[in-house]
């Protein structure tokens, strides 16, 4: 979502919510609309290859969802015109489905939120079609392990800003920068709600992280600099320097001992999770 970064925002209207607690019942809701999101997102990655369009896709998502029973939540969400977003290239987030055909050596994060029951659940990732280049390839996997460093930090007691600290320091030692204009959010019966999760910060600051929170990390990685402008089509967000971008996103839910997963996949995510040794694990 859009970094709302009006000064001391608990000053004026409309006054943010506080990070609502959810209930055990409730967290197996959004694990239930989260999975949808997961399961829809593997099914997108058997489609990719060089040739297709990226409103296939939004065909397919949208009629994937609907038939689990489910909402696109996108779709006119503050009158976003498509079902999901497609972000190619340079495209940082809110690509807007459209004729343009997927070409070898292009990189596209499709991000995907399902509406069921009340709750929301939110994920993407960046695939490769055909063969990558040496700078897609890692861009797009600074992104991903960006992503689980975020994650990692996750546990009561820790702080948001540890969770944009650990990403930081990891995407600009890979000589990466760290989108700030679009940050995680909150979810749950509403699609963004706070938190608002940077992905970059210090440790230690922000508030503190408790057992019932539910938010999205969702770091936007750069390989040149991170600033991004949104086109005249008031959605499409790229880099200033046109640079490439990759995404990976999951919804995540606080617990005692650490993090659960609600977006987890259960299998290899195909023409994306294909370089298992990047970095290796130490
Ligand atoms: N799914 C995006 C996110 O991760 C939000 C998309 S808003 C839309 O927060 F309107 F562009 F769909
Ligand atoms: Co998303
Ligand atoms: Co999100």
């Amino acid at each position: 979502m859009r970094l709302d970064d009006t000064p001391t925002p608990h000053l004026f209207p409309p006054y943010p919510m506080a990070i609502e607690i959810k209930s055990p019942r409730e967290i197996e809701a959004i694990r239930v609309s989260s999975q949808m999101a997961a399961e829809t997102l593997c099914l997108v990655a058997e489609m990719l290859r060089p040739g297709i369009t990226t409103e296939e896709i939004n065909t397919f998502v949208h009629q994937d969802t609907v038939r689990r029973g489910a909402i696109p939540s996108p779709l006119n969400y503050h009158g976003f015109p498509k079902s999901v977003c497609t972000s190619v290239n340079e495209v940082v987030c809110h690509g807007i489905p459209c004729d343009r055909i997927l070409k070898d050596g292009d990189i596209i994060n499709v991000d995907i939120t399902s509406f069921y029951n009340g709750f929301h659940g939110d994920t993407s990732a960046t695939f490769y079609i055909g063969e990558p280049s040496a700078e897609a390839k890692h861009v797009t996997e600074v992104a991903r392990k960006s992503l689980e460093l975020g994650i990692a930090e996750v546990k009561e007691g820790a702080r948001l800003g540890d969770i944009g600290a650990a990403i930081q320091q990891f995407a600009e030692a890979q000589q990466c920068s760290v989108v700030r204009q679009f940050v995680g959010h909150g979810i749950g019966r509403k699609f963004h709600e706070p938190p608002q999760v940077a992905h970059y910060g210090t440790r230690g600051k922000g508030d503190r992280l408790r057992p019932g929170m539910v938010f999205t990390i969702e770091p936007m990685i750069n390989l040149g600099g991170w600033e991004v402008e949104v086109l005249d089509d008031d959605w499409t967000a790229v880099t200033r320097d046109r640079k490439l971008s990759a995404q990976f996103e999951h919804t995540i839910a606080v617990t005692k001992s650490g993090f659960d997963i609600l977006t987890k996949r259960f299998a290899p995510l195909k023409h994306s999770e294909i370089y298992p040794n990047f970095f290796p694990a130490s």
